[in-house]
């Protein structure tokens, strides 16, 4: 799947040089990431949030390479001239090198993304290294790392006081130094954020990370109100409320079916053959409408 893909990781970099706003949201399927392709996002993200917000999943560890590598290559077909970051799914990158190579390469040559996301900070820099040393652009991903939710202790803040502060710009800086091309800031404060965006050459992209990234990305189903499964979070804003539309017009459609007024004339198919149907012998030969069901 060939496109003319209009970004790559030299471009971004650039875009931080030239301080350009680089805007990265998530798709997981053929229409989320045409739609998101239509609208000129600059990169699309096949997150594993796939597990929360398509899946149903209540976190993103049950998130397969599987589902991964399925999810990716929809979205794909969907954007083929956008650049695609696919996430490595949890435990995935934590055995030997051979199995992240591995994943990558599924994720690469299944999937069609161009890029791997996987969480984590010094702790994961020597994986990075080898896998961008094998020519594959890695973005790292610090601050709440969900697959780690369970060891953090719930989606908390990130980068409150001045020691998870140098902590955080310490991780940044190892993944930095390891190759990654940019990274994700999940959840930080936006004192910390601004002081890592301003430290590195490579862009951060922020989600309720603050306004002093160099980037900003959300997850689809958030920004659309797309039946999100999540509370209410501050650093999200409403942009389309699409899950009313869909709901209203999911219920519009049933109660037209249940008064039979859909399909109309309009709908139908005339045969020749016939002039006209006697309603009287239709409907198991009652003509009640509205709540028939009983
Ligand atoms: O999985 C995901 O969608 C993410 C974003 C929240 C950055 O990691």
């Amino acid at each position: 799947m060939a496109g003319k893909q209009t970004l790559n990781i030299v471009k971004l970099k650039n875009m931080k040089k030239k301080g350009v706003p680089i805007t990265m949201l998530t798709a997981y399927d053929y229409p989320s990431a045409k739609l998101a392709e239509e609208a000129d996002i600059d990169m699309i993200l096949v997150g594993d949030s796939l597990g929360n917000v398509v899946l149903g999943y209540d976190s993103t560890i049950p998130v397969t390479l599987d589902d991964m590598v399925y999810h990716t290559r929809a979205v794909a077909r969907g954007a083929e001239d956008t650049f695609i970051v696919a996430d490595m799914p949890f435990m995935t990158y934590h055995g030997n090198i051979d199995e992240s190579l591995r994943g990558v390469r599924r994720l690469m040559q299944e999937g069609h993304a161009h890029a791997v996301k996987m969480e984590g900070g010094a702790e994961i820099a020597d994986t990075v290294k080898r896998i961008v040393q094998s020519g594959v652009p890695v973005l790292g991903h610090i601050g709440l790392t969900p697959q780690s939710v369970n060891q953090i202790g719930g989606y908390r803040i990130q980068g409150k006081d001045a020691q998870d502060a140098q902590r955080l710009m310490n991780d940044a800086k190892a993944l930095e130094a390891a190759g990654a091309f940019a990274i994700v800031l999940e959840l930080v404060t936006e004192e910390a954020a601004a002081d890592i965006s301003k430290e590195l050459s490579i862009p951060t992209i922020g989600i309720g990370a603050g306004r002093y990234c160099d980037g900003q990305v959300l997850v689809y189903h958030d920004l659309l109100k797309y039946a999100s499964p999540y509370r209410d979070k501050r650093f999200v804003k409403t942009y389309a409320d699409v899950g009313s539309i869909i709901r209203d017009g999911i219920a519009q459609y049933v109660k037209e079916v249940k008064e039979r007024s859909f399909p109309a004339e309009e709908h139908v198919f005339k045969a020749e053959y016939k002039a006209e149907i006697s309603e009287t012998t239709l409907y198991g030969g009652k003509k009640e409408k509205v709540g028939t069901t009983s």
